[in-house]
């Protein structure tokens, strides 16, 4: 017997079920951080290859046994590590029927219905983030594939403008196409130039001030030497410290050039979507892309990001896989591959659709507004303490600490890595560590939708009492 028996189904997904309720009910009292590490959790799932078959429910009870201890909590309240959403509940209810359904969102004859999700969802998105309303929006995997993908259709636009077909003849003997990049431009960006042919290293780059953010005069002075095909790259919310490119000033000093600009917003953009944090993306509606993400402050599941491009033409033309099997391409209907690098692919737009519906424009715009609240609230605290500093300005989701402030550099960078360990080994909350202009730093992200002010408050004392601990044992109270 080939077929699967319905009882089969019914009680392998009770049981995943009734194992994700258990996680979920349970993770706000879990400790933040897991409780093995990734040694300990390839040890538990290291076995040899399979000879024969397992019944499939013993299979899904051995992949909750043996995942548990080294589950990450960013679906509780006080996972601050990375800027990493909390995948909603009812998110996640749309991307479970999205498995379930086993829909293939290449194109709109496979599934009507993921097509049509998408493009409501695409319109909604952009009055959300209040970008041209003629652009196209494709469903990606994440902002790095955002990126990717409106480099490349900038890529294209660009070298067309000058004679060359890139998507036809490719790269070589191509004018050279002269990338302009902030500094402190995500590192994914580099990714998506190296992906395409544009390389990681030919770029020119923009200083920067202690924030992240393109200084303005320098990068006149660039701009204004800058002759076609060119592509400039700003950014909306620097992943260490939250800032944006002044874009009033930048955008139109790059538009004039004739260059290609694009925004990586992977979780700035939606500030947007928020009166109180609008204006600080304002202008970067003239840009001609844009990267974001679903996975972060929509709160969708992991993987869900989009690309906006303005001009849908560049957009398909980099884009487009056509096949005499596949739906002819210009019929009118959208065909979700013609946007994206996948032809087959996840229906992402059912949990996009489902994650707005949910929230609604009001509540998106209250949780933006509610987690710069409690970054504001978090670094108040702690830069209250002496010796502990917030590097930062804090004017969206982003605090950038360094303990030890009041030390010499090299004891501020134990001190900082010590407090960080410190707060992990304690459990109350996560926090991330980096470099920041040559010093190490903690960073939190207030990102995740379960996160409440009392949340706020708990971790900023636990990270001082993280702090106080490492200097009572370091020999050196108080400073
Ligand atoms: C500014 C920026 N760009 C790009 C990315 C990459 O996004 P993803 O990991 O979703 O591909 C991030 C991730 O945090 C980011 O902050």
């Amino acid at each position: 017997m080939v077929r699967t028996a319905p009882h089969t189904v019914e009680h392998l997904w009770r049981r995943a079920c009734d194992a994700a309720i258990t996680f979920r009910t349970g993770v706000v009292d879990r400790p933040a951080p897991p409780r093995q590490d990734y040694a300990s959790s390839l040890r538990a799932f290291d076995a040899p290859l399979p000879a024969s078959g397992t019944d499939p429910e013993e299979v899904v009870d051995d992949l909750v046994r043996l995942a548990d201890a080294g589950l990450m909590t960013p679906t509780g309240a006080r996972f601050f590590g990375w800027v990493i959403g909390g995948s909603h509940p009812a998110g996640v209810a749309a991307d479970w029927l999205t498995s379930a359904w086993g829909q293939n969102a290449g194109n709109h004859q496979a599934s009507p219905a993921a097509s049509a999700a998408e493009t409501v969802s695409a319109r909604w998105l952009l009055e959300l983030l209040d970008l041209p309303r003629e652009a196209s929006v494709g469903f990606v995997t994440g902002a790095t594939m955002a990126n990717f993908t409106a480099l490349a259709a900038a890529r294209g636009e660009v070298l067309r403008r000058v004679g060359w077909d890139v998507e036809r003849d490719g790269l070589f003997g191509a004018p050279p196409v002269e990338v302009v990049i902030g500094a402190e431009a995500h590192t994914t960006v580099y990714a998506a130039l190296q992906l395409l042919g544009l390389g990681r290293e030919r770029v020119t780059r923009l200083p920067v001030d202690d924030q992240g953010r393109i200084v303005v005069g320098p990068a006149h002075e660039v701009l204004a030497r800058l002759e076609e095909p060119a592509i400039v790259v700003l950014q909306a919310g620097h992943v260490n410290t939250g800032a944006f490119d002044d874009f009033a000033a930048l955008v139109p000093a790059a538009a004039a050039t004739g260059a290609w600009i694009h925004v990586d917003g992977a979780f700035g953009l939606w500030a947007r979507a928020c009166d109180e944090t609008a204006g600080l993306t304002s202008g970067l509606e003239d840009a001609d892309s844009w990267a974001v993400d679903g996975h972060k402050w929509l709160q969708t599941p992991y993987d869900s990001g989009f690309v906006v491009v303005r001009d849908e033409r560049a957009h398909r033309q980099a884009m487009t896989i056509s096949a005499s099997y596949l739906p002819m391409s210009g019929d009118g209907d959208r065909d979700p591959s013609h946007y994206v690098p996948e032809l087959s692919r996840r229906a992402r737009g059912f949990a996009t659709w489902t994650m707005i519906r949910t929230l609604g424009r009001d509540g998106i715009a209250a949780m933006v507004a509610r987690h710069c609240a409690y970054a504001r609230l978090i670094a108040t605290t702690l830069q209250a303490e002496p010796g502990v500093a917030v590097l930062n300005e804090v004017d969206l989701n982003q605090v950038l600490v360094r303990f030890g402030d009041d030390r010499r550099d090299l004891d501020g960078d134990r001190l900082t890595r010590a407090t960080i360990e410190r707060i992990r080994a304690d459990g109350v909350c996560f926090t991330g560590g980096a470099h920041w202009l040559g010093r190490e730093v903690m960073r939190l992200s207030v990102i995740g939708f379960e996160t409440d002010e009392g949340d706020a408050v708990r971790s900023a004392q636990a990270v001082l009492a993280a702090y106080r601990h490492v200097l009572e044992s370091d020999g050196q109270p108080g400073s």
